[in-house]
């Protein structure tokens, strides 16, 4: 049981929808109203919430044992055996086969081609022009995680795998499959099975070839994992390698147009120094106020206890990292933008800022992914102006957390003296 809400807390949950546009309104009432753990008052979904340092640790790391990453829902469906949803002996041998790929002493062979894939994107940009760079963002990021992790350049291939990359992602994003699993869902299948042809293409075209390529695809082959397996886990790096990295650099671009002094700082920092400190803190705080994954999906497989309850086994929880990040008693003036707060290390506590998970399995491209932003943001703002065109952004909870209807800027190119 949960601690029952008071009548207002309906009108205020309601309130917030309207205001922000999205569920992370009421949620945030929740938690204001109940606390930090709760159960969704639906009839046929009513998942727990739980959320803040202990809850984190405990599904994380103490008592990860008593829940499953796999669940019946859209992922499950389109990624099989990816190892993002798997579970186990099974789970602990992917990861193992992907680690090396994406371990942060492979990462500076990854600075070419992502810088190189960074200036192609800009170079189509025309001087003046208003780009939206929720689209640039994905297109760069699409772009680096095909080549870094199956030497595959999407280039010329964009237009044709562009709708069914979007669909697949808008097959897993929250939608009314949440209340009736088994609705038709229309206008999927075709996209989806397109995706999967590219992907065997590109695992037998691997295969054919007598050239020796080191990449995570040769180390999939090697391993003699079949074809449908492989391309498991090829979908799974794609979707979860490049949605995140999307909505995180559309985030910071939006952060910086709406904060004119931080984007000022930044480009003057950037022009000057080899590494910028302000930029790991801007990539910090984004990563704080919008995390792209802003919830764990879990499904109970041992009754879990929690200081304010028991959560069954059978039932559904998510650990929320977007209330965690915003709770008011862990971060001060938790709704603002404030880089400088990550200035001097570590003031909150462990658990308290979790933008990639934690424990054995956080985030596996937690290192490739703030190397990328960090690439990618610096390049973009040596050799472009960003004027944002001042309209409002609103978090939108798809696959990832996105700001929506995306982040119109108008981009000139820089003149170097
Ligand atoms: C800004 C970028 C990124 C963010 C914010 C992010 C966030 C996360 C989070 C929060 C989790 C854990 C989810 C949970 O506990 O349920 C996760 C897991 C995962 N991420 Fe990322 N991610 C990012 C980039 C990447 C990249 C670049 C890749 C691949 C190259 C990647 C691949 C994965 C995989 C495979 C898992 C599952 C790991 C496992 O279960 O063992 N992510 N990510």
């Amino acid at each position: 049981m949960t601690k029952p809400l008071p009548p207002e807390a309906g009108r205020d949950a309601l309130q917030a929808f309207l205001r922000e546009g999205s569920p992370l309104g009421p949620l945030k009432v929740m938690a204001k109203y109940v606390g930090r753990f709760f159960q969704i008052p639906m009839q046929v979904f009513h998942p727990y919430i739980v959320f803040g340092p202990e809850a984190n640790r405990k599904v994380l790391v103490t008592e990860r044992d008593k829940v499953l990453w796999r669940n019946t829902d859209p992922v499950t469906d389109l990624l099989h055996d990816g190892v993002l949803i798997v579970d186990g002996k099974e789970h602990d041998h992917y990861r193992g086969l992907m680690e090396p790929a994406l371990h942060p002493s492979t990462l500076p062979g990854y600075t070419p081609l992502i810088l190189a894939h960074t200036e192609k994107v800009s170079h189509q940009w025309k001087d003046g022009e208003v780009v939206d760079m929720l689209v640039e963002s994905r297109k760069i990021a699409l772009l680096i995680i095909m080549d870094t992790l199956f030497s595959k350049d999407v280039w010329d291939d964009i237009p044709h795998i562009w709708k069914p990359i979007l669909k697949a992602i808008e097959y897993i994003s929250p939608g009314a499959w949440i209340l009736w699993r088994k609705i038709p869902r229309p206008g999927f299948r075709k996209p989806l099975q397109q995706l999967d042809a590219y992907l065997f293409g590109i695992i037998d075209e691997r295969r054919k070839t007598k050239e020796k390529k080191h990449d995570l695809l040769q180390h999939l082959i090697d391993a003699r994992l079949s074809d449908q397996v492989i391309r498991d886990q090829m979908l799974t790096m794609m979707i979860a390698g490049h949605d995140t990295s999307t909505a995180l650099l559309a985030w910071v671009f939006a952060l910086l147009g709406q904060h004119p002094e931080v984007h000022h700082r930044l480009v003057q920092e950037v022009d000057t120094l080899e590494k910028s400190p302000l930029l790991d803190q801007v990539i910090k705080e984004a990563l704080r106020l919008y995390p792209p994954i802003h919830i764990g999906n879990r499904r109970i497989a041992e009754d879990l206890e929690f200081t304010e309850g028991t959560i069954p086994a059978g039932e559904r929880l998510f650990y929320s990292i977007y209330l965690t990040h915003h709770d008011e008693s862990i971060w001060e003036n938790a709704e603002d933008f404030q880089p400088e707060r990550f200035a001097h290390g570590r003031k909150t506590p462990p658990f308290s800022y979790v933008p990639f998970g934690g424990g054995p399995r956080a985030c596996i491209g937690a290192a490739f992914g703030q190397a990328e932003a960090r690439l990618v943001i610096a390049f973009l703002l040596k050799n472009y102006s960003f004027e944002f065109t001042q309209h409002p952004i609103h978090p939108h909870m798809g696959a990832t957390l996105e700001p929506r209807p995306g982040v119109k800027m108008k981009v000139t190119k820089r003149i170097k003296t």
